[in-house]
């Protein structure tokens, strides 16, 4: 997956590389959960020598998504974290034109709110899997019934935040094709960005500074005399 001379830059390395690590200690956190979680899935505990060491790996793993949700949120808090109106409410009204046929879908920012809605998930929940988590790993001296509590609410946002991961991973990939560069290379096509993020596209051309594959990189004033 090399750019194309034409393509568009979509993700800075800092981005992709947050992304990655959220993946991976999200999906590590999933895994092994559940592992512990069904007697079904206890098999996953094997290659690790056992649930005790299944349940080390899911805590440490936990304690480096701390700084990886913490970043994520930081990142994209003002692009994928805050709904703009109305152009994200007309959006909503029609989803997006992904479940049924629209004409022009309204024109978004970098990000639709539908993944707003994955972000938010992932922030939200994600918080609260910390939280709810650290309690447990270290229930101090905090009292009881609370300590009680963060088992079911530590469950409860594992239903809301592993199927938002299907929805994305299938619309990352299969759903919207040409959106799987954008995490790895960074360098999406024209006609990709000119159907999901137009708007953004259209400002950064006005600004100056949309990065094209292979182009000089353009001043934000000016340019050359
Ligand atoms: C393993 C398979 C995964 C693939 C193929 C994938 C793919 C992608 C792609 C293509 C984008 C960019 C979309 C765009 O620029 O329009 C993206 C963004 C993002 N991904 Fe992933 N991703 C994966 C896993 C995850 C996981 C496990 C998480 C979270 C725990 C995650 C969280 C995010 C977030 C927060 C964004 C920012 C924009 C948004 O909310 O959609 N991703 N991903």
């Amino acid at each position: 997956m090399i750019p194309k001379k034409g393509m568009i830059k979509v993700s800075d390395v800092w981005e992709r590389i947050i992304h990655w690590w959220l993946a991976a200690t999200c999906l590590l956190l999933i895994v092994t959960g559940l592992g512990m979680m069904f007697h079904s899935f206890n098999f996953l505990a094997a290659p690790v020598g056992g649930l005790k060491n299944l349940k080390l790996i899911h805590n440490f793993t936990g304690l480096l998504f701390i700084p990886a949700l913490f970043f994520a949120v930081l990142t994209w808090w003002k692009e994928a974290g805050i709904f703009k109106f109305p152009e994200d409410l007309e959006w909503v009204k029609v989803a997006g034109g992904y479940l049924w046929h629209v004409d022009n879908p309204p024109e978004t920012g970098r990000y639709n709110p539908g993944q707003k809605a994955f972000f938010l998930a992932v922030a939200g929940f994600g918080g609260l899997m910390v939280i709810s988590g650290l309690i447990m790993w270290f229930p101090l001296s905090l009292p009881r019934i609370l300590v009680a509590w963060m088992y079911p609410l530590h469950a409860m946002g594992l239903l809301v935040i592993f199927p938002f991961f299907f929805i994305h991973l299938y619309l990352g990939t299969i759903g919207v094709p040409g959106s799987a560069p954008a995490i790895f290379t960074g360098y999406v096509t024209r006609s990709w960005c000119e159907k999901q993020c137009p708007k953004w596209l259209k400002e950064k051309e006005k600004e100056g500074t949309l990065e094209v594959f292979g182009e000089e990189k353009k001043a934000a004033h000016g340019g050359h005399h």
